[in-house]
């Protein structure tokens, strides 16, 4: 699920208007001597707290040949040494690697990439899981996943490019993987699109099998954001696993599939399961094949979701289980979506179709809605409905996507199962 960093509040406001410039130069990982950058208070504060990065605004003063992906010692306004990391040119200036002194070279991701495997505890029969949670794993802006034997490598910039070939000599003698996949992540021109893709390994199949909790999933390594499951909410699924029996549920927003197969493979009665997009539901009824599971007994409506809502209501129907993990934003039809203005809306018309006593899956993923604004949209849309709901089950973040205390936009997520 795409997370959200931001730290929020009047500051970020100010910071996202620090110019990008596009450069290309190569980076190097041997710290020059002399190329530093020096923070203002503000910074040096977060910095010794241990938040990961340095905004533009708060560096007050730099020596040496600063490109975007070379290697920089930060130092505090009386000289004192607060790390190493690399440069860049976006609001984000340095993604600090170090708090101390040395290299940013194979030997430090192999310690962080062994670190992160050794806190991953992962259910059984489970083999899509995400090695590296970037800030999180003390490797800012870096994203390993794992798919059975394929690791897809995410970098949040270009500036960590030079990353790249160690991050490869280390998975590929660190894990027995047959291939390595390359994205990056949002759309900064400067990201050279020759360079994504397989980067390591053999092609294989566009599309492989994996497993969460003993359920099948088929993904698409190379479709970069598009891989087709989210494993953070993994633990929502599995804490479901024994109560769909017996459930009409109806998955808004499903994507490939994800819980409308669970649902099924628990024993659900009936799923129905609505995108926008017709091919992320034929990826869905593959999924629902991939588990013996016969689509044909399932229904799937390519339209919006409140389109779908409405008709639903009108009929009279009612579920046990209704699922809402929509986008932080989308375009459709039916117009633009966005969580901060719809999803009061969103949860009103689920309800209403909720039958007595029903369960709402209620999530979103955007880091900018703390846990008190999404309880009052809940609130909101309950009292619109005429229902009153309450939670019978927060999900937290699995193992593999821990949250470091000091990186407020690590806990993103926000994943509900209310009774009404
Ligand atoms: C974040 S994904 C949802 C994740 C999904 N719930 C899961 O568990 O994997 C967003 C999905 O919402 C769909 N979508 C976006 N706007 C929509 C709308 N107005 N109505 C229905 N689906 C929509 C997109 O096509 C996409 O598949």
């Amino acid at each position: 699920m795409a997370e959200d960093y931001r730290r929020g509040g009047k500051n970020t406001q100010r910071r996202r208007k620090g110019k990008t410039k596009n450069h290309r130069g190569g980076p190097s990982f041997q710290p020059k001597t002399g190329d530093a950058v020096v923070v203002n208070g503000y910074s040096e504060r977060w910095l010794r707290s241990g938040f990961p990065w340095v905004y533009q605004e708060e560096v007050i003063g730099r020596a040496g040949s600063l490109v975007p992906g070379r290697v920089v010692t930060i130092c505090s306004r009386e000289g004192k040494e607060l790390g190493v990391g690399i440069w860049d040119e976006g609001h984000i200036a340095v993604r600090r690697f170090r708090r101390g002194k040395g290299l940013i070279n194979a030997d430090l991701l192999r310690d962080r990439i062994q670190q992160a495997r050794a806190r991953r505890v992962l259910p059984p029969e489970t083999n899509a899981w995400r090695l590296i949670h970037g800030e999180n794993d003390d490797l800012p802006g870096v994203r390993i996943e794992i798919w059975d034997t394929v690791a897809v490598i995410t970098l949040d910039s270009p500036s960590l490019k030079g990353l790249v070939d160690p991050l490869v000599e280390v998975l590929t003698t660190e894990l027995e993987v047959s291939a390595v996949w390359l994205h990056w992540r949002g759309d900064d021109p400067r990201f050279d699109e020759q360079q994504s893709g397989l980067i390591w390994g053999a092609r294989g199949d566009s599309e492989l099998m994996v497993q969460e909790c003993g359920v099948n999933f088929r993904v698409q390594p190379a479709a970069g954001h598009d891989i087709g499951l989210f494993c953070d909410m993994r633990p929502t699924r599995q804490w479901m696993a024994p109560h769909w029996s017996g459930r009409r549920v109806l998955n808004t927003f499903c994507f490939t599939g994800a819980f409308s197969v669970a649902a099924a493979v628990g024993g659900a009665t009936e799923v129905i399961s609505v995108d926008l997009s017709q091919p992320y539901l034929d990826r869905a009824k593959a999924n629902f094949t991939a588990n013996s599971l016969d689509p044909e007994s399932h229904t799937f409506w390519a339209e919006d979701t409140f389109r779908a809502l409405d008709r639903l209501r009108r009929k009279g129907e009612q579920f046990d289980v209704v699922i809402a993990d929509p986008p932080s934003f989308s375009h459709g039809p039916a117009g633009t979506w966005s969580v901060a203005k719809d999803y009061k809306r969103l949860v009103s018309a689920c309800l209403r179709v909720l039958s007595p006593g029903g369960w709402l899956i209620a999530a979103t993923n955007l880091g900018t809605i703390s846990p008190k604004e999404f309880k009052g949209y809940l609130i909101g849309g309950a009292e619109k409905a005429g229902r009153h709901l309450r939670v019978i089950h927060e999900a937290c973040p699995p193992a593999d996507f821990p949250a470091a205390l000091t990186f407020p936009e690590s806990r993103y997520l926000k994943c509900w199962v209310l009774q009404a």
